[in-house]
């Protein structure tokens, strides 16, 4: 089995191994003292995993209940959230209790605002079920959830006990979401890390499985580094944003509605490196093909900038976008807004 120790304010372990998924219930009892847990999920992935993470808890001697809302970003709202907190009310959920968020990163970005906010606190698990969430979302301790005025708009900095990556579960994901993920490890090998880049720019879609286990590892270490380094977001973490700055655009352009995450990371790391580091452009736009990702847009530059001045990376007319001049390496620029769109628009 693979281990990451991420050394943030509450240090914790990212474990990584396929069939780690029926083995949850031991390795939670390891770090906790709690043997009451209430599994989060959706309803694709409960239909799928629930049952095998429940034995698995009951096994090593949890009372186990679980919650299951309808899977989507529409779920990450204030009215589930609700939900969620009158559930575990019903419970009898008390701070010594667990809180293990079953699923991609709806599931673990609810679950986790739900665990930072409950009870001014208790503990929760990540067992992230899709490439994007093992990556990306279960670790480094983000979570939120949307708001009417916009996505991610109300979260918390809440670290996990435990993050349990199986990359067995991914298996099951359709096509379209594992391309997706495959935008956000793209984006580690660009900003820091060119071998991994090349492992990924030597695979497709079809053959990714067999580098999934020392891909999963490579992004988290990253992000573990990263995370370690500025865990409140006041600087260095904005490098995880590389591609974000258009991605997030392109999704708001979309209304968050048929337009992924992950796309919009992809098209947007293209879009800047296009513009401003064209030297590495082609071979950043054959790899994103190679994973069936989009590598622009035909939506005007014009339309897509306003959305950008609403980043919550920038600054009064400030914004921070990040490029990165080699692969392996990024920086982060901070320039007036109307000059960032003179260079995207020229
Ligand atoms: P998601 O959670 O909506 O999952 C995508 C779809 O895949 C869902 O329909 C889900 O039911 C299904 N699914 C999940 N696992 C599956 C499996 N193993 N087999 C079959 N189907 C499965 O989406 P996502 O892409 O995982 O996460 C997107 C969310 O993550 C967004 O809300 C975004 O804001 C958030 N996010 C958070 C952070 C962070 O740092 N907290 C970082 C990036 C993204
Ligand atoms: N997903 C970006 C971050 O964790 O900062």
């Amino acid at each position: 089995m693979k281990k990451i120790s991420i050394r943030t304010s509450h240090p914790y372990e990212v474990l990584i191994e396929r069939g780690l998924l029926s083995k949850c219930g031991e390795l939670i009892a390891q770090v906790t003292s709690s043997r009451k847990a209430v599994i989060v999920t959706d309803d694709t992935v409960g239909g799928l995993y629930g049952d095998i993470a429940a034995d698995s808890l009951k096994k090593s001697g949890f009372e186990c209940d679980t919650f299951t809302f309808p899977h989507g970003e529409q779920s990450k709202s204030l009215s589930n959230l609700g939900d969620i907190y009158d559930f575990l009310c019903k419970c009898n959920i008390t701070r010594s209790d667990i809180l293990i968020a079953l699923g991609g990163g709806v599931v673990g970005d609810i679950t986790g605002f739900a665990a930072a906010s409950f009870l001014r606190g208790i503990d929760f698990v990540q067992i992230p079920t899709t490439l994007l969430a093992q990556v990306d979302s279960s670790v480094g301790g983000k979570t939120a959830i949307d708001i009417p005025g916009g996505k991610n708009l109300v979260g918390a900095f809440k670290q996990p006990l435990l993050v349990i990556c199986d990359s067995d579960v991914l298996k099951t994901l359709p096509k379209e979401t594992l391309a997706e993920g495959m935008g956000e490890c793209i984006k580690y090998g660009m900003i820091r890390d060119e071998k991994l880049f090349e492992l990924m720019e030597s695979h497709t879609l079809e053959t990714v499985d067999d580098i999934m286990d020392e891909m999963v590892y490579s992004c988290i270490d990253i992000k573990r580094d990263v995370v370690e380094h500025d865990e409140f977001d006041r600087g260095e973490r904005m490098i995880l944003n590389f591609g974000h700055t258009l991605g997030h655009a392109l999704e708001a352009w979309h209304h968050y509605t048929d337009y992924a995450h992950g796309c919009g990371v992809a098209a947007g790391m293209c879009l800047i490196t296009d513009k401003l580091a064209p030297q590495h452009s082609e071979r950043l736009k054959k790899c994103c093909e190679a994973y069936k990702l989009p590598t622009g847009t035909d939506i005007p530059m014009n339309e897509l900038l306003p959305f950008c001045s609403k980043d919550k990376k920038n600054e009064a007319k400030n914004i921070n976008y990040i490029i990165c001049n080699e692969i392996g390496k990024a920086e982060i620029v901070k320039v007036p807004f109307g000059e960032f769109c003179r260079l995207m628009e020229d």
